[in-house]
């Protein structure tokens, strides 16, 4: 393995961190440097810190399948318990050293005359400027004050999501008789009452020592997921799955909330096509004399004050946004240039939105891989799960790299295309493109730049076996003797998965199919060499 070579990940959250460790563990590279922006590891579970601010996906399967936790306290523990986890995971595998925090980055230039990204930050303390030159760049693409004192304030909430979801309750609990909570609500959202139940002793021992429980128990957890998927297809069973959907919540807003609020809080597009957004405590909440939902529309913001449209005034002290994030900027605000100085941002609006295939590689940006991609994500699933298939992908192409048997690779353009094409067209039959505006939806263009269109266990086996015929190769790789052998010795122990991925494939036995398998199993068999 040809060690001098750089791999510079840009952000030390949740992508950034598993695709550190997976370098390490997949291809036993330690050259290596996590560049980020804050001052530690975790990503999302760093930087949000509002009350009552947990995951939404189980606890067992919303987290790496190469670090199990076996004692996680609760199914949707908090944001602490969540941020421990990924710290003890970048301390246990030794990625703390390769950290550099503080430094953001604003540039990456690709130099075609040497193969390497020149990349540019800013330490964040200093407002100093840096640049770092590799061969190989990895991205993946809120702010709580904890002094904040809630107490006797009068506070506006702009957004009803997930977030505020989470806070909101907390916060009605904080602001005492004196104070006052009033949210202002665009659309509603569909609503599932989930609670968070504990996890007793007996089975963190059971998942602890009874061989193949933890996994057997994360696969439980992601069918259950996966099989939210099929409420997603505009057909007669999927319409059949989101009526119940609806019928579920619309009782649950009947029985919980208060009935002035009723209409305001019962969605009126189709379920699923917004991500659904959990809860056991914000509809009750609602009862409580220190709340107050509107649908105003905040127009003017006062000295001390908001103004609706409907030209109230509402007294506020405080006003949080809890109005989501800026999901279709992707990779923003950093410039990056490939080859011939293409701009991807250039590239990406004149396509209408952020395309990468397989949500992973660019077309004329080569050795450069994004983790939480465009188009690798669901609304049931969980966000690492996908991230850690990317994570794998990207290692099986990056291994010719890092072993100098080719300086570069990257996506042939039609790949690109036609990849791209088979997501948007079967975007067509979901629920997601049904009409409503979501965060996955480019508001301008309508292009839906986030969702994976179908169950995830397809993502993950499609990336198991890179196509390689899809890719240039900037020098041909060299194959020994020694690995055709063992290429020989595990086809054939592998015809299963061939068969299967062909199933895949609409059931064709197709020459192409073949050569997905047997160059996919080329790279795994890699690593043992
Ligand atoms: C409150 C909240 C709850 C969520 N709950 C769930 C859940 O329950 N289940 C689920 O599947 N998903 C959930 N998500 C989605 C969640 O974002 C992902 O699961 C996960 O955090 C994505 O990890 P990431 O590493 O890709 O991104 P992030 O966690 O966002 O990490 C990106 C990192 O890159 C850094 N960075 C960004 N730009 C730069 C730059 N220019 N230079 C240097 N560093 C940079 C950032 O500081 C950050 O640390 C939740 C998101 C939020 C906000
Ligand atoms: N684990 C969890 O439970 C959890 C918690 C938090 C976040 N998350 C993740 O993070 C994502 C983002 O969550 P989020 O709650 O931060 O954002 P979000 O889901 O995008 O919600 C933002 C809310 O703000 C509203 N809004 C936006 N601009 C507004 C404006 N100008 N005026 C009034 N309302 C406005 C939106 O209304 P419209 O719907 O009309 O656009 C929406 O209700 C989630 O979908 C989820 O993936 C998960």
């Amino acid at each position: 393995m040809d060690r001098s070579k750089e791999v510079i990940i840009i952000g030390g959250g949740i992508s950034g961190l598993g695709m550190a460790v997976q370098l390490k563990r997949l291809l036993g590279h330690s050259n290596f440097t996590i560049y980020e922006k804050s001052d530690n590891v975790g990503g999302t579970w760093w930087h949000n810190r509002y009350p009552a601010c947990a995951c939404d996906i189980p606890s067992h399967f919303y987290s790496y399948s190469f670090a199990l936790k076996h004692d996680w306290t609760t199914m949707y523990p908090g944001r602490d318990e969540l941020h421990a986890y990924f710290f003890s995971v970048a301390e246990r595998f030794n990625i703390l050293p390769h950290c550099r925090f503080n430094a953001r980055c604003t540039d990456m230039t690709w130099d075609a005359s040497r193969s390497l990204w020149i990349v540019t930050f800013e330490n964040t303390n200093s407002g100093e400027t840096f640049k770092r030159t590799a061969p190989v760049v990895m991205f993946h693409s809120a702010e709580w004050d904890d002094n904040f004192k809630p107490n006797g304030k009068k506070i506006t909430v702009v957004g009803n999501g997930a977030s505020a979801t989470q806070f909101v309750p907390e916060l009605v609990k904080s602001v005492g008789p004196k104070g006052r909570v009033t949210q202002h609500v665009r659309s509603s959202h569909w609503w599932t009452k989930r609670g968070n139940p504990t996890y007793s002793e007996a089975f963190k021992f059971t998942l602890k020592y009874l061989p193949l429980a933890a996994r057997l128990y994360r696969f439980i957890l992601a069918w259950q997921l996966e099989s939210t998927f099929f409420s997603f297809y505009m057909d007669s069973n999927g319409a059949a799955m989101r009526q119940k959907i609806r019928e579920a919540t619309y009782s649950y807003i009947d029985e919980e909330a208060p009935a002035k609020y009723r209409e305001i809080l019962k969605p009126d597009y189709e379920p699923g096509c917004k991500r659904r957004v959990n809860t056991a405590t914000y509809l009750k909440c609602l009862h409580s004399p220190q709340m107050l939902l509107t649908k105003g529309a905040i127009v003017k913001i006062g000295p001390d004050y908001v103004e609706t449209r409907e030209a109230e005034r509402i007294p506020a002290d405080a006003i949080i946004y809890a109005t989501g994030f800026q999901t279709q900027k992707w990779l923003f605000p950093m410039k990056i240039r490939g080859i011939d100085g293409k701009d991807l941002h250039d590239v990406w609006d004149a396509l209408g939105g952020a395309e990468a295939y397989k949500g992973t590689v660019v077309s004329d940006f080569p050795n450069f891989f994004i983790l939480y991609g465009p188009n690798t994500a669901t609304g049931q699933h969980s966000v690492i799960f996908h991230s850690e298939c990317q994570i794998n992908y990207s290692c099986r192409l990056l291994r010719p790299v890092l072993k100098g048997n080719t300086d570069s690779i990257m996506v042939k353009s039609e790949a690109q295309r036609r990849d791209l094409s088979w997501v948007h067209e079967k975007l067509q039959h979901l629920v997601f493109n049904s009409g409503c505006q979501s965060w996955w939806m480019d508001p301008v263009t309508k292009k839906n730049t986030f969702i994976y269109p179908d169950p995830m266990y397809k993502y993950w086996l499609r990336t198991i076996f890179p196509r390689w015929s899809d890719f240039t190769l900037r020098k041909s790789e060299k194959r020994s003797a020694k690995r055709y052998l063992a290429l020989g010795c595990l086809v054939a122990v592998g015809f299963t998965g061939y068969i299967s991925m062909a199933a895949q494939d609409g059931g064709k036995l197709s020459y192409d199919t073949w050569l997905r398998f047997s160059e996919g199993i080329s790279t795994q068999l890699e690593s043992f060499f």
